[in-house]
């Protein structure tokens, strides 16, 4: 069958390698899961599983129903009573782990801050009660836009513990895109910083909202962490604008976590799908922090008095949420949070950080392993890294050589690797190795979590044993998004129909090999994955179409040895505009206002007109075939079969 993914790995490659790595005997000896057993027990009664792993966490009020699922609408643990601050916090304070610490915080600059569950539970309570008095209420949501600093994981559980819903978004998107998820959520409260830094010089922030801001008129408060010491200028709004340490002295100490339902929503995560309107994935209190925690323990192999954990990933994605703050949280674990850049102020700067605090567990992107092998095998030279026992990767599909770059020159050889497969929408990693288990393939995610079910399907639906084709779970999981906020149809319709309302319908291509291990390819639909950064093409091409010299545009994603994939845009631009270097440069510095930086299309190709059908359809298909200058299939269903041939001149003539 053929089957429309964007670019994914050297499929060949990924299916060929022969290597198979066990898991070692010492490693085996101490894992929290050694025995294979417990696929089986998982399988035979998942709901008593997933409860056995709920009862690990404090309830306030224990629940009557593991699971009440009316496809596609699940409720977890119905009944029950959670406060997920908590048991992230108060449940280890209490447990006598106060003085453990739960990050180490590095800093761009270099600044250093170590702290522990209680200085978090106390930042926590107070900053709760900032929420309060500036009149959050529980359900209501709360926007974040903060850089990688202990504010941010301290807000997010402030919002947990009153049971506000967080909004984060990405330190890394527009003041554009800030507004946007700022509305469509209805944000009345936002939490930011002055400034970010950038390789050293402060980048502000506060700053470069007050315009979209302005245009938020149901914008109550804007509550800002003074992250530069007030090295950037920034202009408050009176009676909007406040400041964080000056609400922090105002506030009191004391915030009890109040007991929510199971299903009160936790966060909502905007997040790009195949139209120029992200997604609101809407997760909820005790099924999400089941499954983080859960999986976190399991994956990574956790013992909190042993492990030194890096997830390094940013708080603004999904990844950040479930594998920085809530899974590791409520495990109790040591975690480092890294501000900066892998490469500032130096290229060694994470081997020396995994060197400084003897990190065990590194979890990160395979577009940071490939920088790495970039920079050179020997980085890590002069650095020891050998407190590391477990490596994952996460966000993208990683090629065997990346893989085995990873474990031998990272890992020494001796470090399990766990490539995790999962999305914004499952909450948790849903295809995974358990390192004191599963033999890994290097390419693969391997086999699904206990208790997970995954089939690859052909276009009807039906299942594929071995090969290939699209990718489905079968089943309810705790940590599944419940819907998307205030629009239950396109939840459904995105997720539940193509293969009938129990089946969850992933929008990735997989296949299946004949030990029913799973090569997770790439995506069927029109998104595409940037640094393991979910972008889509509709959302890049109403950005372009948004300048007023551009008539249309098409995007693409290319195959890209650092990103994994790259944005390539055709654009026809309207009457008087001329093609000119600094007009792409205009329309790249245009999509990062509007989007974001990592929105930017590499490379911009100018076309007289696009590839069409009849009916008007854009032919992606075509775009990509020019773009890598591969010979064209048929062009006939094209309304005008001249078009292909002019911008293939172009692309030839090197005139992009
Ligand atoms: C999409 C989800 C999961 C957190 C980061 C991304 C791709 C994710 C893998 C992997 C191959 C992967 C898929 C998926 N993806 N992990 N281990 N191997 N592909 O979250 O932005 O929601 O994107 O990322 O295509 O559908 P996201």
């Amino acid at each position: 069958m053929e089957i429309q993914i964007g670019e994914g790995p050297d499929v060949e490659a990924l299916m060929h390698t022969e290597e198979v790595f066990e898991p070692s005997e010492e490693f085996k000896a101490q894992a929290n899961f050694g025995d294979p057993a417990v696929y089986d027990r998982a399988e035979a009664d998942p709901e008593a599983w997933w409860a056995e792993w709920a009862h690990k966490l404090d309830w306030a009020q224990p629940w009557d129903k593991v699971l009440e699922w009316d496809a596609p609408w699940a409720k977890w643990f119905v009944g029950g009573k959670i406060n997920v601050s908590h048991n992230c916090l108060d449940r280890h304070v209490a447990a006598g782990n106060g003085d453990r610490v739960a990050y180490y915080w590095v800093g761009e600059d270099g600044a250093r801050r170590t702290i522990t569950y209680s200085d978090l539970l106390s930042t926590t309570e107070r900053f709760a009660n900032v929420l309060k008095n500036l009149g959050v209420q529980p359900g209501e949501t709360v926007g974040i836009y903060l850089p990688m600093i202990p504010e941010a994981p301290a807000a997010m559980l402030a919002c947990a513990r009153i049971g506000a819903v967080h909004n984060v978004v990405f330190g890394g998107f527009s003041a554009e895109a800030v507004r946007e998820r700022m509305e469509t959520s209805h944000a009345k409260v936002l939490i930011t910083a002055d400034a970010t830094l950038r390789r050293g010089e402060p980048l502000p922030m506060k700053q470069s909202l007050d315009e979209a801001l302005d245009a938020l008129p149901d914008m109550r408060h804007v509550v800002v962490v003074d992250r530069t010491g007030g090295k950037v200028e920034t202009p408050m709004r009176e009676g909007r604008d406040v400041w964080w340490h000056e609400q922090m002295l105002a506030a009191d100490a004391d915030c009890p976590a109040e007991p929510f339902d199971a299903e009160h929503p936790l966060f909502i995560l905007y997040t790009s799908g195949s139209t120029a309107k992200p997604k609101g994935i809407q997760h909820t209190s005790g099924g999400f922090l089941t499954g983080v925690s859960a999986t976190h323990n399991a994956v990574f192999d956790i013992k909190p008095e042993r492990d030194v954990y890096w997830c390094a990933a940013d708080i603004g994605w999904v990844t950040g949420h479930s594998y920085i703050v809530y899974g590791p949280l409520a495990n109790g674990c040591t975690s480092v949070l890294y501000e900066g850049a892998p490469d500032y102020p130096h290229q060694g700067r994470w081997w020396e950080i995994i060197q400084e605090y003897g990190v065990t567990i590194l979890y990160t992107a395979p577009t940071a392993i490939r920088t790495f092998i970039k920079w050179g095998r020997d980085i890590p030279d002069g650095y020891d890294l050998s407190t590391l026992r477990l490596l994952g990767s996460v966000g993208e599909p990683i090629n065997p050589r990346a893989w085995l770059w990873y474990r031998d020159v990272i890992g020494g050889g001796r470090c399990p690797v766990v490539d995790t497969w999962w999305q914004t929408e499952t909450g948790m990693i849903m295809i995974t190795p358990l390192p004191g288990i599963t033999a890994t393939k290097p390419g693969s995610a391997t086999r699904p979590f206990p208790g997970v079910s995954a089939e690859v399907v052909t276009h009807d639906g039906e299942i594929v044993e071995q090969g290939g084709g699209f990718l489905t779970l079968r089943r309810p999981w705790p940590a599944m998004a419940r819907t998307l906020y205030l629009d239950p149809d396109r939840f459904v319709e995105t997720y539940w129909s193509r293969f009938g309302r129990e089946v969850y319908d992933v929008g990735d291509a997989a296949r299946v090999d004949e030990d029913g291990y799973f090569w997770v390819l790439g995506r069927t639909d029109d998104v595409i994955n940037v640094s393991g950064h979910r972008l889509s093409t509709m959302e890049v091409e109403s950005s372009l179409v948004s300048h007023e010299g551009v008539a249309e545009a098409a995007v693409i994603g290319q195959n890209d040895e650092q990103t994994g994939q790259a944005i390539t845009a055709f654009v026809t631009l309207e009457g008087g505009w001329e093609p000119s270097a600094e007009l792409i440069a205009e329309l790249r510095e245009h999509v990062a206002e509007k989007i974001g930086k990592l929105a930017r299309p590499k490379r911009i190709i100018w076309a007289d007109d696009l590839p069409k059908t009849r009916s008007g359809k854009i032919m992606r298909r075509l775009l990509r075939d020019i773009a890598d200058g591969r010979e064209l299939g048929d062009v006939t269903t094209l309304r005008d079969p001249a078009v292909v041939g002019m911008i293939g001149e172009r692309v030839k003539a090197g005139e992009d």
